[in-house]
């Protein structure tokens, strides 16, 4: 980087492209009450060779994201695995076939990208506490780096439906954790009525700080594989993940770093899949639903507050979106479990039936490239559903003289 290297980061409105500065603590436009996208404006950017021995985290693209000094709070998130998969390929049917392995984040899903830009930010505007509503890793993320910043960490879950493993990361890392009678989406408004009022930095994906983050998966899913002609297939609830992918690669392109865009592939579940149902009808209206129901429980959305960024993101690539069903969703569990060793949660084996049945309608090529991204670890979600399927709890007992 050059002495006189410039940065400038603001928040613009997606709808009516109000501008404002970096450093107001906003989560929707004051103006219009739409969606903030942080523009990220700077005259320098890295290159290949330039990356060679930086930090393995995501804060080696450090010119892309805000600078916070001595003041990052990291974990050293990001830098994940890619792992090529040669028999899925073929059972799935595409001539090469990735998995970037989200899971290996340090509390086991993506939300750690953005938790580490989010949580930066919280305290560089001075927050003392913080808060989310989560299907579960969310608050298992911000819960871990809100401790390592020294941060009260508030969380609201919808009552019952969060995988255990997950509430448990929540409680150790000292959140407070409230129950809140109703779904994901319930929680989430409350959070965001609540937020001002007690004085929290919300640190949901409604916050652009987050996406800022998690964008960086694209960063290296073009460092690792050296090509972006590819489909990324993402499991999509809020749609905030799948709009951070798409500003990446966005990003990538408009510094001249890559010439090919990637197509974004949304998956969904069926029992919750406004997104989809939005597309099948033209991109005409969204209808929120009001009882989604999925195994998928990252996933069961039905209310996604990024909507219009992931319609964006779909759009803008030249992708598409699919819903699979629950057993779908637990046969690709159980494929990548068995055939290449690699397990993950619900959400994330939605990416493999949603590929498939893609390939399956002649809408992605047997030719094509494509990178799922597994975004949570297997051990988070063992949830009876899961146990049940496969029956590995009766199991048969044998001696060593019997077996
Ligand atoms: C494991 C997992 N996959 C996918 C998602 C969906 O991401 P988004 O809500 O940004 O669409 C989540 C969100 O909670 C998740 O935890
Ligand atoms: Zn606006």
């Amino acid at each position: 980087m050059g002495s006189c290297f410039m940065k400038r980061l603001l928040l613009r409105c997606i709808e009516c492209g109000a501008e404002y500065s970096g450093d107001v603590v906003i989560y929707r436009c004051p103006r219009c009450d739409d969606l903030l996208d942080v523009v990220v404006d700077v005259d320098e950017v890295f290159r290949r060779e330039s990356l060679r021995g930086r930090v393995e985290s995501i804060w080696r693209y450090a010119e892309l994201l805000p600078d916070f000094g001595d003041g990052v709070v990291s974990l050293g998130e990001g830098f994940t695995r890619l792992v090529k998969c040669e028999r899925l390929a073929k059972i799935v049917g595409v001539r090469e076939l990735f998995l970037k392995l989200e899971g290996l984040n340090p509390t086991g899903s993506f939300k750690d990208r953005g938790m580490s830009v989010g949580v930066s930010m919280a305290l560089s505007v001075g927050a003392r506490r913080v808060m989310c509503a989560s299907t579960g890793n969310t608050s298992a993320s911000l819960a871990a780096y809100s401790a390592r910043a020294g941060l009260e960490c508030v969380v609201l879950i919808p009552e019952g439906r969060v995988a255990l493993g997950k509430l448990f990361q929540a409680r150790i890392h000292g959140a407070k954790v409230y129950q809140v009678r109703g779904n994901f989406d319930e929680a989430l408004s409350i959070a965001f009525r609540s937020a001002s009022e007690m004085g929290a930095y919300l640190l949901n994906s409604i916050n652009p700080w987050r996406i800022e983050g998690q964008k960086t998966v694209s960063f290296e899913i073009w460092e690792q594989l050296g090509r972006t002609d590819i489909n990324v297939v993402v499991p999509v609830g809020n749609s905030g993940n799948i709009s951070a992918i798409w500003k990446g690669f966005k990003e990538l392109q408009q510094y001249g770093v890559i010439d090919d865009f990637p197509r974004l592939i949304g998956v969904q579940a069926s029992g919750a899949a406004p997104i989809v149902e939005m597309l099948m009808n033209n991109y005409s209206t969204i209808r929120f639903w009001d009882s989604p129901e999925t195994v998928a429980t990252a996933i069961r959305i039905g209310k996604p507050v990024n909507w219009k960024k992931g319609i964006r993101a779909i759009r803008e690539s030249d992708g598409t979106a699919v819903s699979v069903t629950d057993d779908e969703i637990l046969k690709s569990l159980r494929l990548l479990a068995t055939v290449e060793g690699v397990a993950c949660e619900p959400a994330g084996a939605s990416t493999i039936a949603g590929l498939k049945k893609l390939v399956d309608e002649g809408k992605i090529g047997r030719d094509e490239i494509a990178v799922c991204i597994l975004t949570g670890n297997a051990l988070k979600d063992p949830s009876e559903h899961l146990v049940s399927w496969n029956i590995p709890m009766t199991l048969d007992s044998v001696s060593a003289k019997s077996i």
